[in-house]
């Protein structure tokens, strides 16, 4: 059993405790999502060129070549982004794109939106709590009847992992997952790796560390896919609790000590706590959480580390990462926070996303 006291040993010796992981066990609310995640843990062995895409339900089935062309289509993007009175050809006019979205957000609604006026296509709002949804509508039943009301294109978020693939194979029409479950978020880890690159001008034996709660996260696990294939090495470091217990078959190394994490890493992809998928119930305090795994200047100051920091937001400030981290969009100081530039590098990468999913198809 995980109990609170072997947890607070496998922290001090940085072993595994013994016994069950807690997500093998039937009790836990969210067993089903991350039964299946851990089934689908292995990326697929034939991945998928880009001329080949129809669809983009996560980063395990694309091969390096479709992420670099992705980039690569971002970064034309990025430029004219960045002129001031930036302007792109309507290469999706009459298009309509549905974002079909059963959770909240705000960063990765909005930035598809804009994502998808820039290249000239119409979008449809869609939220489950306004919808037939709320009548019983299964989503299959909801993903037929907008086919049938000619739209072109899926943007899907789902609190089910595996529902992108599933809604993929009733549709012609390009499905993009916009994360499900805990399964994948392939725009939001395109976007890290984006980035990443951007910063460091190469993904290639670039140490990237992804702290915090990766049991429940799709965007650990599509920058594990995602940057694995472009030939960077991955560290996972968290609570063993919440670090899948199958994740060094993926070839990442894992650490319990932060301090070693940072130590090893060249950047870090801090991670939000999911407290609405019961991640608190994998930990003795929130407290003790921050106290261990938060990212402070106080912690990179003391191993002397200099790191470039990625979050995908929402951020929980003060438990995860610190205002000053989170903040810190000019060095000097230990940090150097790249959370505003992710956000408008998102909008680059959609567009590519959609430039390549439904550019050319009439
Ligand atoms: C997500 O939807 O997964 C977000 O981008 C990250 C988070 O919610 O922590």
């Amino acid at each position: 059993m995980h109990s609170l006291k072997n947890w607070r040993n496998s922290l001090r010796t940085g072993k595994r405790p013994g016994g069950k992981h807690p997500c093998r066990k039937a009790s836990f609310p969210v067993q089903k999502n991350v039964q299946y995640i851990l089934q689908q843990m292995t990326p697929d062995n034939k991945p998928i060129p880009m001329a080949d895409m129809n669809h983009l339900t996560g980063l395990s089935g694309l091969s390096a070549d479709s992420i670099t062309g992705l980039l690569d289509t971002a970064a034309g993007f990025k430029q004219t982004l960045r002129s001031p009175n930036a302007s792109f050809s309507p290469t999706l006019k009459n298009r309509r794109i549905a974002l079909v979205f059963f959770e909240n957000s705000t960063r990765t609604r909005f930035s598809f939106e804009i994502a998808a006026r820039n290249l000239g296509a119409g979008t449809l709002g869609f939220s489950a709590a306004s919808s037939s949804v709320s009548k019983g509508e299964t989503l299959s039943d909801t993903i037929k009847n907008l086919e049938a009301m000619q739209v072109d294109a899926f943007v899907l978020r789902h609190p089910s992992s595996g529902s992108a693939k599933l809604i993929s194979r009733i549709t012609p029409k390009p499905v993009i997952n916009a994360g499900d479950g805990s399964n994948e978020h392939p725009t939001q880890a395109l976007l890290d790796m984006f980035t990443l690159r951007e910063h460091f001008g190469s993904l290639k034996g670039l140490k990237v560390t992804i702290i915090g709660d990766v049991l429940h996260s799709r965007v650990a696990r599509s920058n594990i896919y995602g940057l694995l294939r472009a030939g960077a090495e991955v560290g996972l470091c968290g609570p063993v609790t919440l670090i899948p217990p199958d994740a060094e078959k993926l070839g990442v190394r894992l650490f319990t000590d932060l301090d070693r994490a940072i130590a090893w890493a060249d950047t870090a992809i801090v991670l939000r706590l999911q407290l609405e998928r019961a991640s608190g119930t994998y930990l003795p305090s929130l407290e003790e959480y921050s106290r261990h795994y938060g990212l402070t200047d106080e912690r990179l100051e003391r191993t002397g580390k200099h790191l470039l920091v990625l979050h995908p937001g929402p951020i929980n400030r003060e438990i995860e990462i610190s205002n000053h981290v989170a903040d810190r969009i000019q060095p000097p100081g230990y940090s150097k926070s790249m959370l505003l530039e992710q956000v408008t590098n998102g909008i680059a990468i959609r567009m590519a996303v959609l430039e390549t999913l439904l550019g050319g198809t009439p």
